[in-house]
C-alpha cells in the first residue's frame, strides 16, 4: 500500500457523514415533487451515492440521473466553456430538481446545468453543492443545501481530484502548499 502522507485532512468521514445527512433532511422536509437528483459528474459520484442514500433515510424516494459536464479538462483552473459529455435521460417536465456538484466555485458549471435543466421545464431547480468556494463566483448562482463552506485550497477527495488523481479518498483534503500552518 502507498503512503499519502502530502494530503492533509481537511473535513473527514464522519464530519461529511452528519453534513449529508443534514443535507438530505432538509431536502425532504421541502417535500420535493417528483424528485429527480442529478448528479454532475464526475466529481459527485461518491457524495451523490451517499445522498440518495441518506434521502431514503429521511423518508424521501428520488431518481438518480447522470449529467457528465466537463470544464476543466486536466489542469486546475476553469477554461469557462461548459460541454455535455453525457446528458441525462430522464423527462424533467414539471419535477422538482436537484443537482449534486462536488464544489460550487466560479459558478459556470452549476449556472449552465441549471439554466440547461429549467429551459426544458422543470417545475423547480435547485442545487446541491458539498463544498462552495463563495470566493471565486463569477456567474450568478447559489447553493441551496451546502455541505461545508470551503477555504481557498485546492481540495481531493471524496469523488474530487487532481490530474484524475485522489478520489478514491474516503475523507476531503489538500495538498498543503508553502505558508500552509
Ligand atoms: P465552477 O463552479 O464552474 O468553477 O466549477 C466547479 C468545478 O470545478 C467543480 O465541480 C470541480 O469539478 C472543479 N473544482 C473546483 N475547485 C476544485 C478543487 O479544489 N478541487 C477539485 N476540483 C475542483
Ligand atoms: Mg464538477
Amino acid at each position: 500500500m502507498t503512503g499519502i502522507p502530502e494530503i492533509r485532512v481537511l473535513f473527514d468521514e464522519e464530519a461529511i457523514a452528519v453534513r449529508v445527512d443534514a443535507i438530505a433532511k432538509a431536502i425532504s422536509q421541502d417535500n420535493p415533487h417528483d424528485l429527480l437528483v442529478v448528479a454532475v459528474l464526475k466529481g459527485s459520484f461518491i457524495f451523490a451515492a451517499d445522498l440518495a442514500r441518506a434521502l431514503h433515510r429521511a423518508g424521501s424516494a428520488p431518481e438518480m440521473e447522470f449529467l457528465h459536464l466537463s470544464s476543466y479538462g486536466r489542469g486546475t483552473v476553469s477554461s469557462g466553456e461548459v460541454k455535455v459529455l453525457r446528458d441525462i435521460e430522464s423527462d424533467v417536465t414539471g419535477r422538482d430538481v436537484i443537482l449534486v456538484d462536488d464544489i460550487l466555485e466560479s459558478g459556470r458549471t452549476l449556472r449552465f446545468a441549471s439554466d440547461m435543466i429549467a429551459k426544458r421545464g422543470a417545475k423547480s431547480v435547485r442545487v446541491a453543492a458539498l463544498l462552495d468556494k463563495p470566493g471565486h463566483r463569477m456567474a450568478d448562482i447559489q447553493s441551496d443545501y451546502t455541505g461545508f463552506e470551503c477555504p481557498d485550497k485546492f481540495v481531493v477527495g471524496y469523488g474530487m481530484d487532481m490530474g484524475h488523481a485522489w478520489r478514491q479518498l474516503p475523507f476531503i483534503g489538500y495538498v498543503p502548499q508553502e505558508g500552509d500552518a
